[in-house]
């Protein structure tokens, strides 16, 4: 273990952040037990960092029908579809507008932001020739930690993801998306369904195959539900569909990680200090901005791209983003040549190999956490669904982390190895793309026939 006092080199340096970083299989199995007591904790309405709320609703049976509309808000982007259930298993997309959500939209005030999304339905509706005569069923995924006391209602309970729009904490969304609707002298829309989008995911997922039994995001946020037993559901004390009630566990929240300097001082600069430490260690949203304080420290010491100018860039907060760092890790080429490019385009010019050899180890530190920090919440999540493994399980996954990340899937597989062995086959990963349009359509169906 190289002790951060005594460094003196870019190795050492590197070697120090290399343990600091690492999650051993002891680690791992420290946090699968640390997942199990929170989510026992969540799920009988005591106090824990993993809320495991109920979504009311339940996997789809495969067999709705119908056309909806899903509106899907939670990244930068809004996105607004028309989607069509063929009740054999199918789902078409016909239509999907997305709208840009400026920083300003995203800061405003909450009357200024839903009248914006409610704008944004207008013309979707106008564009793709809706017959405004009629109504239309639509199901919202609204993609934060919202407390659900039906599928048409609920509070935010906090924003995440950098969001801060005032006045929408601890209000119905729902609500307030309907006074915009009404704003406007909109009476075609009826918002029948509130849904999170790992449970749009995990919903999406089982239409098509009905041994999907976990939705994931793995993007500029994180998160995981799964189809929890009523009778597991101890703070549930209502009406269920069915025996099974989906938990949208919101884990980006969770807690027990042991977290560095590093993680310390991005929380605090962050909107939502003290929450959301899983995501912070995770998610899309952080990973370049945990790396690029990694690199101001090894600039500070003069380790690295010692010219001050060069340095200059990284010293901006967000300059590093996670696409950035994707590239990274991919350039095998002898001279790095593609890291190269990047850095020139930064504006960053002579530097040399070495530079980029610690760059591109810097970016393979935090990713690699990241991947099996994922690895570890979804084993946490399939061992107390089947803690022997006797059943195959179809974790449907969504976001641009998981699909677009170098590399990322491998090291997630690699830890479900390392503590299943042969039986790590049973965990079959999918990249389920749209689940959150496509599942807020399903669910709507659900509403719709149970209305
Ligand atoms: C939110 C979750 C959401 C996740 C992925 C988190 O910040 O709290 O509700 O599912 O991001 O979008």
């Amino acid at each position: 273990m190289v002790f951060r006092e005594n460094i003196t080199s870019s190795e050492e340096f590197c070697d120090y952040l290399y343990d600091l970083f690492k999650i051993t299989n002891n680690d791992i199995r420290n946090i699968i037990g640390s997942f199990h007591s929170e989510m026992a904790k969540g799920l009988s309405g005591q106090k824990s960092s993993l809320k495991m709320l109920p979504s009311f609703t339940r996997r789809p049976s495969g067999t709705e029908k119908g056309k909806f509309l899903a509106l899907d808000l939670g990244g930068t982007n809004l996105r607004i579809l028309s989607v069509d259930l063929n009740g054999k298993r199918r789902a078409r997309i016909l239509a999907v507008s997305r709208f840009f959500l400026t920083k300003d939209i995203r800061h405003s005030t909450g009357k200024h932001f839903f009248d914006f999304i409610a704008d944004c339905i207008k013309e979707f509706l106008e564009n793709n020739n809706f017959d405004l005569s009629k109504k239309y069923e639509l199901g919202f995924t609204f993609s934060f930690p919202v407390e659900q006391t039906d599928i048409s209602t609920g509070k935010l309970i906090k924003w995440t993801k950098g969001y801060t729009a005032k006045g929408v904490e601890g209000k119905d969304v729902i609500m307030l998306l309907n006074e915009a609707l009404k704003r406007k002298g909109f009476k075609y829309i009826r918002v029948t369904a509130l849904v999170n989008d790992a449970v749009g995911t995990l919903v999406a997922k089982s239409y098509y195959e009905s041994n999907c039994d976990m939705g994931v995001i793995l993007g500029t946020g994180t998160n995981a539900c799964y189809p929890e037993k009523l009778s597991r559901i101890e703070k549930f004390r209502g009406p269920g569909i069915g025996s099974e009630m989906i938990i949208n566990m919101e884990w980006g929240n969770f807690n027990k990680l042991k977290l560095t300097s590093y993680d310390k001082e991005l929380d605090k600069d962050s909107p939502n200090p003290g929450s959301q430490y899983l995501e912070k260690m995770v998610s899309g949203m952080y990973l370049g901005e945990v790396t690029r304080k990694l690199i101001c420290e090894l600039i500070s010491r003069k380790f690295i791209f010692k010219d001050t100018l060069q340095s200059k860039i990284f010293s901006k907060k967000g300059s590093l983003q996670t696409h950035h760092i994707a590239h990274i890790v991919v350039d095998n080429s002898k001279n790095l040549e593609d890291i190269e490019k990047f850095l020139t385009e930064a504006g960053i010019t002579n530097v040399t190999i070495k530079d980029k050899v610690i760059l591109k180890k810097l970016c393979k530190i935090v990713s690699q956490r990241s991947a099996k920090i994922a690895a570890a919440a979804i084993s946490a999540v399939i061992t107390w669904i089947d803690p022997e493994l006797h059943k195959e399980h179809t974790v449907g996954i969504d976001g641009s982390l998981y699909e677009k990340f170098p590399g990322y899937d491998d090291v997630m597989k690699g830890v479900f190895s390392e503590l299943f062995r042969k039986k790590a086959s049973k965990i079959n990963l999918e990249l389920t793309k749209d689940g959150s349009g496509k599942g807020a359509a399903i669910i709507a169906s659900i509403v719709s026939t149970h209305n």
